[in-house]
């Protein structure tokens, strides 16, 4: 089936979000529906547009894994809540951490997260719920990755372990897949989600465990997490395209206190793009690089080294993982 896109130039807001919610509201008729919900502007548009068509009929799952930044599930719950629409977090980091130990290997890691959350989290709640209709936030970016070989395959029904063979009836609803990333933003605003949603900078989808080298563990996330929340705070105002912290494998020695300190080291990266596709390193301040290094020093026990990565990419890719 040809998808056709709908450029942002294109789409008539108010008559997109109409149709797409009469589509919605007629195909699941008096039936149910299930969703997840990560926070990021895709799942957020599908789940407004999913619940001003189906209220209680819809239900909005956030799967917590312990790998997302500080207080992020709660947050985006009350958000949500302030909008009228409940979410549940499921918490499922026992899973994800369990499934994540003793990988290093990034691929690995990411087919760990991504087995764990279809398979093993969501499908199981997709199973349980008894809903025959699953509203997903695939958009045509999506399609063209997965036609072009860079991504894996978009096949919801095999990802949460549903053989659509042998369970026919479970039926697929993707109302965003002929738009592109600024047409969803434009959605998210239009749909009342706030600034900081459709605003949002992209976050990937293995969240900190993209930014942990080596071994996933709830204490190394923990390191990244707060040098995640230092360089947010610091370089918000950056007007950068992503900021990020990255913990490494290696350990250096430093020096606290006049005694030695044998410690964890943490990569910066700011980036200038507009598409994640290429990217240079934003041009910081040495001030502020000061500003980072002495903060996260000082605020997270164990770390001793602080680096600001000069690459663009390519060769170098946003994430580390
Ligand atoms: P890389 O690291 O490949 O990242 O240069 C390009 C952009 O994609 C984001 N990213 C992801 N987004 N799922 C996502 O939804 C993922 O698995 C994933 N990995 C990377 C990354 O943050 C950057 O914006």
């Amino acid at each position: 089936m040809k998808i056709e896109e709908i450029t942002l130039e294109k789409m008539d807001v108010k008559k997109f979000i109409e149709d797409k919610i009469n589509e919605i509201a007629q195909t699941v008729g008096s039936g149910t529906a299930i969703n997840a919900l990560s926070g990021g502007v895709d799942s957020s548009v599908v789940t407004m547009l999913g619940h001003r068509a189906l209220g209680d009929k819809l239900k909005t799952y956030f799967v917590e894994n312990g790998l997302m930044r500080h207080n992020e599930p709660q947050q985006i719950a009350t958000k949500f809540k302030e909008l009228g629409v409940g979410i549940e977090i499921v918490d499922a980091k026992e899973e994800f951490f369990g499934a994540l130990k003793g990988v290093v290997d990034p691929e690995q890691k990411r087919e760990a997260i991504t087995q764990t959350f279809y398979k093993n989290v969501f499908g199981k709640l997709v199973k349980k719920s008894g809903a025959k209709h699953l509203l997903h936030g695939t958009i045509y970016t999506d399609i063209e990755e997965t036609v072009a070989g860079i991504k894996r395959q978009h096949n919801i029904f095999a990802q949460i372990g549903i053989d659509p063979q042998e369970s026919f009836g479970y039926n697929i609803l993707e109302p965003l897949l002929q738009l592109r990333k600024p047409a969803v933003r434009k959605l998210a605003e239009a749909l009342g989600l706030p600034a900081e949603i459709y605003n949002r900078p992209p976050f990937p989808g293995p969240a900190l465990a993209a930014r942990v080298i080596g071994e996933v563990t709830p204490k190394r996330v923990q390191i990244v997490r707060r040098a995640t929340s230092i360089v947010e705070e610091e370089l918000s105002s950056s007007g950068a395209f992503q900021y990020l912290a990255i913990l490494h494998e290696d350990m250096v020695t430093g020096v606290r206190e006049g005694k030695r300190d044998f410690g964890h080291q943490i990569e910066i990266r700011c980036w200038e793009s507009t598409d994640a596709r290429t990217g240079s390193p934003t041009r910081l301040s040495y001030d502020l690089l000061d500003k980072l290094a002495d903060r996260i020093t000082s605020e997270i026990p164990g770390v001793v080294s602080v680096t600001y990565n000069i690459t663009r990419k390519p060769p170098s890719t946003i994430e580390a993982v």
